[in-house]
């Protein structure tokens, strides 16, 4: 499977949104990662449709996002009327899980489930078919800038073998602490796709950044 990077716009400078959405259309990025936070399932709050209507303007890549929100079927409509491409929702926050991706893919989007890092992958078992990706939180989401947990890469491997042995093509996406460190072995340990935020944004060439990523 070819590795992909998903740079996450929330440590990119929001003065200058559209210009950070250039750049990854000018990368070697494969989607642009788009974290949506709601003050309350997680403690922060970072944008919601409005912003992600103007990314959408400019984004020439799908648009991969991320709902940390509670109660998230009530806003899959809105999201695709503004642009997503993937909608992923956590787990720790649906009760009708499988009702929920069905939501999702009804609209034509790719849907995929997050763990928080406390959230074993054994729990996707039964509704790993459903999933087109499935997101392993390394950090507790809310913030950009935090430290990896090493634990992911366990969970990657352990994930990665229900998937083969489903015989299904769902792909590993890791978000939290990723950097030009941590990309080779996550890659190896079995990861498709890699989210990074803070690397990219706060490096001085994110371009370049991206590039070495997926080296
Ligand atoms: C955190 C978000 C991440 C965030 C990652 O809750 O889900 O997508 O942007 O940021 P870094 O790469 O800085 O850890
Ligand atoms: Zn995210």
């Amino acid at each position: 499977m070819a590795k992909k990077v998903a740079a996450s716009l929330l440590s990119a400078d929001f003065s200058e949104l559209g210009k950070a959405v250039r750049v990854l259309n000018e990368s070697e990025s494969d989607w642009i990662h788009v974290d949506v936070m709601d003050g309350v399932f997680v403690p922060n709050i970072s944008f919601g449709q409005p912003v992600v209507k103007y990314i959408k303007k400019y984004a020439k890549k799908p648009l991969d996002v991320h709902l940390m929100i509670i109660d998230p079927d009530r806003y899959f409509e809105d999201f695709k009327k503004v642009g997503a491409d993937i909608i992923t929702v956590h787990y720790e926050v649906c009760n009708h899980l499988h009702r929920t991706l069905f939501h999702i893919k009804d609209l034509g989007l790719k849907a995929g489930v997050v763990l928080n890092p406390h959230t074993p992958v054994c729990l996707l078992k039964d509704i790993l078919c459903l999933c087109d990706v499935v997101c392993l939180m390394s950090v507790n989401p809310g913030f950009g800038g935090q430290k990896f947990i090493e634990n992911t890469y366990h969970k990657i491997k352990e994930l990665k073998s229900m998937i083969e042995e489903q015989g299904l093509d769902t792909l590993i996406e890791v978000d939290g602490g990723v950097n030009t460190e941590n990309a080779s072995l996550l890659y190896e340990a079995g990861a498709d796709v890699l989210v990074a935020g803070s690397a990219v944004f706060a490096s001085e060439n994110p371009m370049k950044t991206i590039e070495e990523l997926k080296k």
